[in-house]
């Protein structure tokens, strides 16, 4: 029997490092998917062939720490549905995708979720909070990256058309009208194709900042604060960077609302604007963003974009931008031209648009 499953990546239009909060974020799915041909066997291993990255033979009981690379999110996955009481026996895998690697658009999270679809298929997939959670305990305790539920949840949810909003608290899923086509306007996904070595590190300190912030306010996580001012709320904490990291977690869960807010009314200028002032919050309150990085939403906006931002976990990755689609070239051209100025990689860009959610497409 053969499975095909697929999971597409993600880009954040909103809420970045809000979801281990249990704050909001506002995804769409790409259209961008990994597909995955799996054929089962019981040997107790996965014979894996990535295009692109060649074959390889993965135990599928392996424990953490006993494989690295690219394999370890093949063989986490195999690890935590077997913590799920899910085992994987072994058989023959083939991966395809168009989702850009190490670009911070999550093709990890639709490596890990068409996974799951394909070696739960025959057997019935779980639903999708906890095909979200099989995802992130590979990630967190086989992978090693301490990351939230925002990948895996907008790579299962996506729709046509859509943007998620996500609340981490309760972890409902809504989705909010995202087709800024309609008005003229397009959403460009420019790759910086910058990369930070330091960047799983610094994610794990931008957690403890925030948890060191909730504990001096005697909460159990930063969603409990009370409204208010954030210089005011957050008086009580202690440090003045983690005082800092707590102000753009609480004000970007403001711009996630307003966010959705303005795509209701379809004002996207507002929702450009909003996009503006979550990358400052980024760049002056957490800290995540490179000079290449600001200097690529910057020049964005001065061509002419509605809004521009980092989007994905930090230090490299992606901007994305809303756009008049008359001037996506000018501002494309802009782009390419101030970071070869600056001595940075060339960006490459491209437009994007809400796609749908992990399925599994195929059992035959
Ligand atoms: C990465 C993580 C997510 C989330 C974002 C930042 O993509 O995997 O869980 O924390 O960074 O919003």
């Amino acid at each position: 029997m053969t499975v095909v499953a697929s999971a597409p990546g993600r880009v954040n239009l909103l809420g970045e490092h809000t979801d281990y909060n249990q704050g909001f974020a506002l995804p769409i799915a790409l259209t961008a998917r990994t597909e995955i041909h799996y054929v089962a066997e019981t040997t107790g291993d996965l014979v894996v062939e990535a295009d692109g990255y060649g074959q390889l033979t993965i135990p599928v009981r392996a424990a953490p720490g006993e494989v690295d690379g690219w394999a370890a999110y093949v063989a986490g996955v195999a690890w935590s549905l077997g913590v799920e009481g899910r085992p994987v026996a072994g058989g023959r895998l083939h991966i395809t995708s168009d989702v850009p690697v190490g670009a911070g658009l999550s093709s990890s999270a639709a490596l890990q979720c068409s996974l799951i679809g394909a070696f739960t298929a025959a057997t019935g997939v779980p639903d999708r909070l906890t095909w979200a959670r099989i995802a992130q305990r590979a990630e967190n305790d086989f992978v090693g990256a301490p990351t939230g539920l925002l990948d895996q949840l907008a790579s299962l949810h996506g729709q046509v058309d859509r943007a998620l909003l996500i609340d981490f608290d309760s972890l409902s899923v809504d989705p909010v009208p995202f087709d800024p086509t309609t008005a003229g306007v397009t959403l460009v996904v420019i790759d910086s194709h910058i990369t930070h070595g330091h960047a799983g590190g610094e994610y794990a300190a931008r957690r403890r900042s925030c948890e060191r912030a909730a504990a001096d306010l005697g909460l159990p996580n930063l969603r409990a604060v009370a409204p208010g001012h954030p210089d005011d709320v957050l008086a009580a904490v202690r440090d003045e960077v983690d005082r800092r990291r707590a102000r753009h977690v609480l004000s970007e869960n403001t711009r996630v609302l307003q966010a959705c807010a303005a795509l209701l009314d379809g004002d996207l200028a507002t929702v450009g604007a909003v996009m503006d002032a979550s990358h400052a919050s980024m760049r002056d309150d957490f800290e995540i963003t490179t000079p290449g990085i600001d200097l690529i939403a910057a020049t964005a906006r001065s061509a002419g974009a509605l809004g521009a931002r980092m989007t994905g976990g930090g230090f490299g990755g992606c901007v994305i931008a809303l756009v008049d689609t008359a001037r996506v070239d000018t501002v494309v051209a802009s782009v390419v031209a101030a970071a070869r100025e600056a001595g940075g990689p060339d960006p490459t860009a491209f437009t994007a648009r809400a796609g749908r959610g992990a399925s599994v497409d195929q059992l035959s």
